[in-house]
């Protein structure tokens, strides 16, 4: 086995860096991969059986839900109960959020809240989709825990993740300190670690924004897309566009090349389109964990208060000088 290092193994080496309910985070996180892995499968083989297209009802985002959106929220929620670690689990496809309520569960210590699948319009195409994750610690001490330990801020997370299920399937996570990246061998059924203290670079040339929408921007985002069209050789510009509709799968490779994805508010999404507990606070403490950025325009995603379980945000997000630029245009040009 000398050379390989599995998640498993992994986060038993590292649960001496928590300083709170070591095991059961560590289980929490097991549970998690577990989780991944089953949707892996099921994402592998999409096409061959019947679990691509509409699932013909609406969620409470307002948008059709797809059979694999299903299948992978019941996949995590099936894998989060039967832990034992997790008392509250919230997602992207639930109205309510889901209390655990098992003997074991009860009493347990964390709340995940999470985004099963991730990228949904790319399903039925055979393009990356993922799963984002967020874990916080219950405050309430006693009885069954409430929505009040679900809407803590994005500097209260203990850990967060992501699964790209790509090319290859990766799984991405940070406890806080620093993000480390493992690769699924298939071969063996294990993520393996692959990307070791993942940094992302302070500046890149990449900008990932849904640019069909350019007419329903705020005035600093289109500023600054024209920024980024221009040349300019000293700041390798014009930058490269880069946009697949997955927010896991843009973020990931501009977190391995640096860049920034915007999804700004729009005229019909006048708060933002993505989630803050599911999606922006997550990818916000793992871009940051890797010395990058994220910013709603005007302030930082992770000190944004909740006040909503289906909050939304505008977000920019990536390498920490071009999110910097784009928030000076925000400013300038608001
Ligand atoms: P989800 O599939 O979990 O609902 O998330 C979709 C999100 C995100 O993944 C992606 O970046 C964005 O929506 C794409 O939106 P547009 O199609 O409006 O560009
Ligand atoms: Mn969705
Ligand atoms: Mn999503
Ligand atoms: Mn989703």
């Amino acid at each position: 086995m000398s050379g390989i290092k599995t998640l498993g193994q992994f986060i038993i080496e590292k649960q001496a860096d928590f300083s709170y309910a070591k095991g059961e985070l560590s289980r929490l996180l097991r549970d998690i991969g577990i989780a991944a892995k089953i949707v892996n499968r099921e994402v592998n083989k999409a096409g061959l059986v019947d679990i691509l297209g509409d699932a013909g009802t609406v969620n409470i985002q307002g948008e059709g839900q797809k059979k694999l959106d299903i299948f992978a929220n019941t996949q995590f929620i099936s894998a989060l109960t039967s832990g034992g670690e997790c008392c509250i689990v919230a997602t992207e496809e639930e109205d309510e959020f889901v209390p655990i309520d098992s003997p074991v569960s009860k009493n347990a210590k964390y709340i995940v809240c999470i985004d099963p699948l991730d990228g949904s319009s790319n399903i039925d195409v055979n393009v990356a989709v993922g799963t984002i994750f967020s874990i916080y610690r219950r405050k309430s001490t006693d009885g069954m825990a409430t929505i009040a330990d679900v809407l803590q801020k994005g500097t209260e997370q203990v850990a967060a993740g992501y699964v790209i299920y790509g090319s290859s399937t990766m799984l991405v996570y940070t406890t806080g300190k620093g993000v480390n990246g493992f690769t699924l061998d298939p071969s063996i059924g294990e993520f393996c670690l692959s990307h070791p203290d993942l940094k992302m670079p302070e500046d890149g040339s990449i900008y990932s924004i849904n640019e069909g929408n350019y007419v329903h921007f705020p005035k600093g985002v289109k500023k600054y897309i024209k920024y980024a069209q221009v040349h300019d050789a000293a700041t390798n510009r014009p930058y490269t566009s880069r946009y697949i509709g997955s927010m896991v799968a843009d973020i990931h490779r501009n977190l391995i090349k640096g860049g920034i994805y915007i999804y700004p508010t729009t005229a019909s999404s006048p708060n933002g389109k993505l989630r803050l507990l599911y999606e922006c606070n997550p990818m916000a403490f793992i871009v940051e964990q890797a010395g990058g950025f994220a910013s709603d325009g005007f302030k930082r995603i992770l000190e944004i208060e909740p006040v909503e379980l289906h909050q939304r945000s505008s977000i920019f997000i990536g390498s920490k000088k071009m999110v910097r630029m784009a928030e000076q245009m925000m400013t300038e040009f608001a």
